[in-house]
């Protein structure tokens, strides 16, 4: 079996203690020999600018360039709340998506049985929910220029950021798009404002076009405040949504909070394959560094474990180990193991080590 090489970056806050239970599921999946996993390990984020002054160093960026996937757990935090805005934690993510050119982003919205309760919406609203959100992740308000403050003549600011789309930017996230959706209900939403923006008009024609060659996919066209409406009234008529970066960094979050369980959901970014059919790849949790409680061991490492569970998936065509992981997941919560941020009535409150542990017991378990 060839050796897979994946970069492993903490980061900040909760992110090196999640990063260690993605360890445990690593070291198991070497030792039962289900697969040949190497690793390093770098830094992002506040961590890499107290180190080096950068949110990411030259360094650790040729080490993302050469791994076969990266991994990610989260970046900032309050103590770099003011270091100048092209040093911020976040650059080091944002130059991580556009560097690796990483312009899907793969955000699943799913409501697990066990923690139907744990929604602030209805049981019978979020009972079941298996929703995929692609959001585009190179272009749009993110990267577009000019991209700045200025101060006038009479000594006024302003301030302007560029949403700007070209075809072959709207094109490729419409295939990936599409592509999944063929996998999963054969139901597409593209979400944009063609009411208000230029970007939304070009938006609409191009996937309207691109839908030619995706018959057999339902598509419908959804203004992004509309989209954010329904999901919160009823999130299941969706299957999989196509939207920008902006509206995607929003909606995702609506959508993964409404399951309940932030703490729980993974996400990857990828890029297109190349000659050789390598595709770069980053896996991260939706959640962010959570500072309030890190360092106290008691953070969900699921998102960042079910992180893994999609580069299985899609970087290394181990989807028969990302369905054992799943299911190793929904095992520990069947079992009533709670980490406090989705704990209930009558369940185990246990702490980030003992979910790790737990999961990979139940892998054990599954795989005896
Ligand atoms: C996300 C985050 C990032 C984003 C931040 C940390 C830059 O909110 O991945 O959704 O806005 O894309
Ligand atoms: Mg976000």
């Amino acid at each position: 079996m060839t050796k897979k090489k994946l970069l492993l970056l903490p980061g900040d806050g909760i992110g090196p203690e999640v990063m260690a239970e993605v360890e445990r599921v690593l070291a198991w999946l070497n030792e039962s020999g289900r697969a040949q996993f190497e690793y390093e390990t770098d830094l992002v984020g506040g961590c890499a600018y107290d180190a080096h002054g950068e949110a990411i160093s030259d360094a650790a960026m040729d080490k993302a360039h050469a791994a076969d996937a990266v991994i990610l757990g989260a970046v900032g935090g309050p103590k770099w709340a003011n270091v100048p805005y092209a040093q911020r934690p976040e650059a080091g993510l944002l130059r991580l998506r556009k560097d690796m050119k990483l312009f899907a982003n793969l955000r699943p919205a799913i409501c697990y049985p066990a923690l139907t309760e744990a929604s602030s919406l209805k049981r019978e609203v979020v009972e079941g929910l298996d929703l995929m959100i692609v959001r585009e992740l190179t272009g749009g308000v993110y990267f577009g220029e000019p991209k700045e403050i200025v101060t006038l003549e009479n000594g006024e600011r302003r301030a302007v950021d560029s949403q700007l789309y070209y075809e072959h930017e709207i094109e490729r996230i419409a295939r990936v798009a599409f592509d999944l959706a063929r996998a999963r209900g054969k139901r597409l939403a593209s979400v944009e404002k063609h009411n208000v923006m230029r970007t939304g008009v070009l938006w609409k024609s191009v996937v309207t076009r691109v839908h030619e060659d995706y018959k057999d996919i339902e598509l419908t066209h959804v203004l992004a405040d509309n989209c954010a409406m329904q999901l919160v009234k009823w999130p299941k008529q969706f299957d999989t949504i196509v939207t920008d970066n902006l509206f995607g960094d929003v909606l995702s979050d609506l959508a993964a909070m409404s399951t309940g369980s932030l703490g729980m959901l993974p996400s990857a970014s990828l890029g297109a394959k190349d000659a050789n059919g390598r595709r770069p790849a980053l896996y991260e949790p939706v959640h962010g560094s959570a500072p309030d409680i890190a360092g106290k061991g008691v953070a969900n490492p699921i998102a960042t474990i079910g992180s893994l569970g999609m580069a299985l998936r899609y970087s290394f065509d181990l989807g028969k180990e990302a369905d054992l992981l799943d299911a190793a997941i929904a095992g520990v919560l069947a079992k009533g193991l709670r980490t406090p941020d989705i704990m209930q009535d009558g369940k185990t409150k246990i702490g980030t080590a003992e979910m790790g542990e737990a999961i990979v017991g139940e892998l054990k378990r599954l795989s005896a």
